[in-house]
Formats: C-alpha cells, structure tokens, sequence
C-alpha cells in the first residue's frame, strides 16, 4: 500500500466491480416464495424488475466500460429446479452464458447460490426450518457447480444468513413472517450445514475436474454497532449483537474449516440503546434520539464509513482474505454516491495498510433494482433505471468510481 500525498494505491489483482441479485434485477421470477409473497401484501411487486434476466449483455457492457473487473450475481434455485428433483436445463443454460458473458469482457463472476430467495416448492414443505433442508440446498448446488464450475472461482453459498433468518423467522417482516428465536435457531443451524455440505461438494468437483482452486464463503453482513450510551447494558448489548449477528455465522463456518475468504457486506452503524434487559430489546432496541448524528442516505440508514475499518480490524483474527461483498448507498442525488463510495474505500485501504488482506470491493449495487419489502424506491445504481422504458443511464459517480477500477488508485480528493 502506497500513500503518497494522500493517493491510496490498492494491491494488484484487487477485484473491483459492484453486485445483484437474481431476485432483485433479473424479473419474471414467479417460482419463487418471494413472488408468491409480493402478490398477496399489496405493496409494490418485482414484475419485471430491470428485465436483466434477457438484458444481462447490455449490463455487463456496462461494467465493463466502467473498467469493473469482477462482478457478483445470484443464481435463482427457483428458476434451476422449478420442481423437486426436476432441474431447468434451460436455466442452467442461461446461467452458463451469464458467466461466458462475464468472462468475455474480461470479468471474473463471483457467483452466490442463495440470496433471500428459495423456489416454492420447498418453501411450502418445511423451507429452510425442515431438516431436509440443507440435503436439498446440496442437491441444487451440485447442479450449478457441475455446469459453472469450469469457469467460476469465486463461490457465495449464502448471501446474509443472519439477515435472512432475522428478517424472515426473528423480526417477522420477510417472507415466512415468523416471530420466533426457536424458529430462526432451526434455520441457522441447517443453513450452517448447508453451506458447510456446499463448501466441501464444491471443493470435491473442482478436485473431480482438475479445476483451480476454488474460492468459497459466504457473504456476512456486518453492522457497526456503536453503544449509543456508556452505561452497561448499552455497552453489553452491542457486545451480544456483535458476537450473534456479525460473527456467530463466521464462527461456525471457521470452526468447521469451511470459509476460503470472508465475504462482507457493509452498509451502516446501529447506535445500540436496548429498553430493558429482555432479550429482544437487547438484541433490537436502537437508539430513537438520533444523538450522535452521522449522514443517512434515502431509506434513513446511517452512513457510517469508519465502521467499516473496525470491522476490517476485528476480521484480522480469522486470518482469511476478505472480500467486500456488498457496499452501497441509496440516495436521491448521485453527488453522495461517490462521497460514500470514496470514503469507504478510504476505510478499506487504511485496513489493508494495518495488514487485512482485503482482496476486492464490489459495490452494491450495478444497477437501481428492486429492494425487497422497500420495492422500487430506493436507489442504489452506479446505473440509473428507467422502470417503464429499461434504459439504462450511467451515473457521474459511477465514473468517478471507474477511474479508480482502472488505475487501481484512490486520488487524494
Ligand atoms: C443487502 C442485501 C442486498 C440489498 C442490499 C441493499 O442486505 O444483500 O440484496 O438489498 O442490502
């Protein structure tokens, strides 16, 4: 790392690029629970999202004129095997010319396997609390990896477990909606067995095909929880919501030995202010007063940039690589967008300079796309969408982003 007058150089080989979601961009994904689940609440629904399911060229077009030498996308189960034990050859197909897509303009796929969405044949018997569930994960993933396997390396076998299994069976607002800390401890427990069983198939196919060594993790979404005051049971609960939902995933993984590199997503800082001392205060109550302000962006999430480098820190004692998965700002006006990008990378390379061999940064996300419960709103594109005509429009902060792609380098300004 060299840092002459402020310019912050980042290590060769670094990938550089931004993320999606098959769920998210692609549209048309009507085998999966959550479409079935957008039908029936009456706010807005996917549809046809950024049609990037038939547009996917034009997009990584796109990122390759931007200099993006790396790009993340899911794989959608739903749309692999759209019955028990029936695979989509034509799906299968479609996800091999994505990756070809990618590595023809010189970028290299970091594919994840599972991101919030299951098809909805398993949702409706058991999903992901049913203990055949990690079996099940398996048996799709073995079908992706023996097609994609030639020419993928970077492998997420689960985007944000702690989020998925929080959001959906913890604080009840994603698809099943449930409201239960026995339920989400089900779901993590077979979520760690699945991803461990995928790890290891994974390996075990490229050994099979005499392929390259591959690279396998999941993407861990890390929030900075700061106490939002000095007393104990602030200081304490933001140590429990560390230990449970940033790390106890990782833990896992690391003890079973089935993390090649850690995946981060980072967007924000939770000033942690729990009511009481139940356990759900603690492991939800923030702070209402909005004391210690910081910038947010559109949806009111706090932007918090030295987050990130405490989180790099705290990562140094895995002693694994770690890629940015996911980082990202939503916002009205692109002008905060670079602000926010520079500023993390700013974080990502004082990290590297105390010696965390972070290896990528890929911003959330290519394109505007459709952010779950929130829908359409929320802007988080380097490219801007156009919902009824599909143009895409190339944001001035996602050049200013490019010339860092290109040369590798973080000017001073
Ligand atoms: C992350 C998700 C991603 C997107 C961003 C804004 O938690 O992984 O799909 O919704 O948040």
């Amino acid at each position: 790392m060299c840092y002459t007058s402020g310019m912050k150089k980042f290590p060769d080989g670094f990938l550089w690029g931004a993320a999606t979601a098959a769920h998210q961009v692609e549209g048309g994904n009507i085998g999966s629970d959550w479409w079935e689940w957008e039908q029936t609440r009456g706010r807005e629904r996917s549809g046809d999202a950024c049609r990037h399911y038939e547009l996917y060229e034009r997009d990584f077009d796109l990122a390759r004129s931007l200099h993006h030498n790396a790009h993340r996308l899911s794989v959608e189960w739903a749309r692999v095997e759209p019955q028990e034990g029936r695979f989509s050859d034509d799906a299968l197909k479609h996800y091999a010319e994505v990756v070809l897509a990618l590595k023809d303009r010189g970028i290299e796929p970091v594919v994840t396997l599972h991101h919030f969405t299951n098809p909805l044949w398993f949702a409706r018997d058991g999903g992901w609390e049913d203990r055949r569930a990690p079996g099940r994960f398996l048996r799709y993933c073995d079908a992706v990896v023996r097609i994609l396997g030639k020419h993928v390396r970077y492998w997420i076998t689960i985007n944000e477990p702690t989020i998925y299994v929080s959001h959906s069976f913890l604080f009840g607002v994603w698809p099943p909606q449930a409201r239960s800390l026995w339920r989400m401890w089900r779901v993590s427990r077979n979520m760690v067995r699945a991803h461990v069983a995928v790890f290891r198939m994974i390996h075990q196919v490229c050994r099979d095909f005499g392929l390259r060594e591959p690279a396998v993790s999941i993407a861990q979404h890390m929030t900075a929880l700061v106490p939002c005051g000095s007393g104990l049971r602030c200081r304490f609960a933001s140590w429990l919501r560390h230990k449970i939902f940033n790390e106890s995933f990782v833990d896992a993984l690391v003890r079973r030995r089935a993390l090649d590199f850690i995946g981060l997503n980072y967007y924000s800082r939770q000033l942690v202010e729990p009511s009481n001392w139940g356990i759900r205060s603690l492991l939800s109550d923030v702070c209402r007063e909005n004391h210690r302000p910081v910038p947010k962006n559109s949806v009111g999430w706090d932007i918090y940039p030295e987050g990130l480098y405490e989180l790099l820190l705290k990562l140094k004692k895995y002693d694994l690589p770690v890629m940015i998965a996911e980082n990202g700002i939503c916002a009205e006006e692109d002008a905060s967008r670079w602000i926010f990008i520079r500023d993390h990378l700013r974080s990502v390379s004082r990290a590297i300079g105390a010696g965390v061999p972070v290896t990528g940064y890929l911003y959330w996300s290519l394109l505007d796309n459709f952010e779950w419960e929130k829908g359409f709103g929320p802007r988080f594109g380097l490219v801007e969408m156009n919902y009824r005509t599909f143009e895409r429009k190339v944001r001035p902060s996602s050049l200013k982003y490019a010339e860092v792609c290109r040369t590798g380098v973080l000017s001073a300004e």
